[in-house]
C-alpha cells in the first residue's frame, strides 16, 4: 500500500464527518422511536428513469446492508419511492427496516425459484413514507443450490422487475424511483442475479487494508456478466464505510480509492459509528434510530449525491480521460486490481479503445 503521510489526502477528503465513536458512547442513548421518520423538508431529485443498484462486495461485513438500508431510508424521507430487494439470506436488511421474515413468509426464494410475482411479496416499511422491501427468509440459502438447474437461472430477478414495474404501470401506481439490492457476502447466482438486474453497482469499501484485497475478484466479475450476461453493467458508485478519523490507514484507504476511481467516489464518507451498529436491533435503521447522529447524516449526504447524479447523468461524470487506461504498473492499485480498474472502474479488453 502507497505509504503516503496523512497530510497528503486531499483537503476535501473526508465530507467532514469524524469518528464519532467516542462522544456518541458518552452520550445518553436516543429514544427509540416507533413513528416513522419525518420527512426531511428537503426533497431530492426523482431520477428520470427508475434506478436499479445493485449493492456488491464478496467480502463480509463491509457495511453492504448497512448502506442499502440507511440510502433507502433517507431518499424515502426526502419524497423518493424506494424498493429494498434483501437478496440474502442472513435477511439483514429485512430486519433492520422492521420486516416481517420468518421462514414461511413469502420472500425473494419463493420469487426467484417458485415464481411468485414480487408484488405479493413486498412489504411496506413503517419508517419511511414510500419505502417498500421485499425480505429474504432462510429459505433463500437454499435458492443458490435450486437456481443451478433452472431455466434462465441467471435472469429471474430481472424478469421479475421487469413484470413488477409493469404492474405498477398498469394499475397507475406510483412509479418506483430506486431499487436497492442488497447482496449476501458471494459471488453466487444470487449475485448475478442481481448484476443481470440492475444497470449500477454500488460497492461499499470498508477503509481498511484488508477490504480492498478482494476488489479484483468483484471487479472481474461485473466485466464477466458486462461481456455475457448485462452489457450495460457498471460501477456507477462507490461509498467508503466505517471510516475512522483516528487511524492513517483509514486515510490512505481513502485516498488511494479517490486517486484511482475518481468521480465514482462519493464525497461523503460513512464514519464508524455505535450508532449505526445499534439501530439494527431496533429494528430500524440510524436514519430512524437517531437521525442527528454523525452516520445517518453521512448516509443523507450520501444518498443526495446520489440523487443528484441520479439526474445529471447515470454514468461517470465527464473528465476522465484516462477510461480505458490501465494504471502504470508501478501503481500500488494495481496491486489490488491486477492493472484491471480505470477511473471508470474497469479496464477495457485488450485491444479495444
Ligand atoms: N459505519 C459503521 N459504523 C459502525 N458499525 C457499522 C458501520 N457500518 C456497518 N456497521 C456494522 O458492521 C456490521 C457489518 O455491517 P453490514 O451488515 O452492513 O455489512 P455487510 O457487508 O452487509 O455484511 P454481510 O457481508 O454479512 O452481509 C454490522 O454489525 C453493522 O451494524
Ligand atoms: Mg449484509
Amino acid at each position: 500500500m502507497r505509504t503516503a503521510p496523512v497530510d497528503d489526502v486531499p483537503d476535501d477528503t473526508p465530507t467532514a464527518f469524524p469518528d464519532d465513536t467516542a462522544a456518541e458512547e458518552l452520550a445518553a442513548p436516543p429514544v427509540p422511536r416507533e413513528t416513522p421518520v419525518p420527512r426531511t423538508p428537503e426533497r431530492f431529485p426523482r431520477p428520470t428513469e427508475t434506478r436499479i443498484m445493485t449493492i456488491a462486495n464478496q467480502k463480509g461485513g463491509v457495511g453492504k446492508t448497512t448502506t442499502a438500508v440507511n440510502l433507502a431510508s433517507a431518499l424515502s424521507a426526502a419524497g423518493l419511492k424506494v424498493l429494498v430487494l434483501d437478496l440474502d439470506p442472513q435477511g439483514n436488511a429485512s430486519t433492520a427496516l422492521g420486516i416481517d421474515h420468518h421462514s414461511g413468509v413469502p420472500g425473494m426464494y419463493e420469487v426467484l425459484v417458485e415464481g411468485k410475482r414480487l408484488a405479493e411479496v413486498v412489504q411496506q416499511c413503517e419508517e419511511a413514507p414510500d419505502l417498500w422491501c421485499a425480505p429474504a427468509t432462510v429459505d433463500l440459502a437454499g435458492a443458490e443450490i435450486e437456481l443451478v438447474s433452472m431455466v434462465a437461472r441467471e435472469s429471474r430477478l430481472q424478469r421479475a422487475v421487469a413484470k413488477y414495474f409493469k404492474g405498477l404501470a398498469q394499475a397507475g401506481e406510483r412509479r418506483v424511483d430506486y431499487v436497492l439490492i442488497d447482496c449476501p457476502p458471494s459471488l453466487g447466482l444470487l449475485t448475478i442475479n442481481a448484476f443481470v438486474a440492475a444497470p449500477e453497482v454500488l460497492i461499499p469499501i470498508q477503509c481498511e487494508y484488508y477490504a480492498l484485497e478482494g476488489l479484483s475478484q468483484l471487479l472481474s466479475n461485473i466485466e464477466l456478466i458486462q461481456e455475457h450476461l448485462n452489457p450495460d453493467l457498471a460501477v456507477t458508485t462507490i461509498l467508503l464505510t466505517m471510516y475512522d478519523g483516528r487511524t492513517r490507514l483509514a486515510a490512505q484507504v481513502v485516498d488511494e480509492v479517490r486517486h484511482h476511481f475518481g468521480d465514482q467516489v462519493l464525497r461523503s464518507l460513512v464514519p464508524r459509528s455505535v450508532r449505526i451498529s445499534e439501530a439494527p436491533s431496533h429494528g430500524q435503521t440510524v436514519m430512524a434510530y437517531d437521525p442527528l447522529s454523525s452516520g445517518a447524516l453521512a448516509y443523507l449526504e450520501a444518498a443526495r449525491e446520489m440523487a443528484q447524479r441520479g439526474v445529471q447523468e447515470t454514468s461517470v461524470p465527464a473528465g476522465d480521460a484516462d477510461v480505458g487506461s490501465p494504471p502504470a504498473a508501478a501503481d500500488p492499485w494495481a496491486r489490488w486490481t491486477d492493472g484491471r480498474v480505470t477511473r471508470r472502474g474497469i479496464a477495457s479488453k485488450e485491444g479495444e479503445a
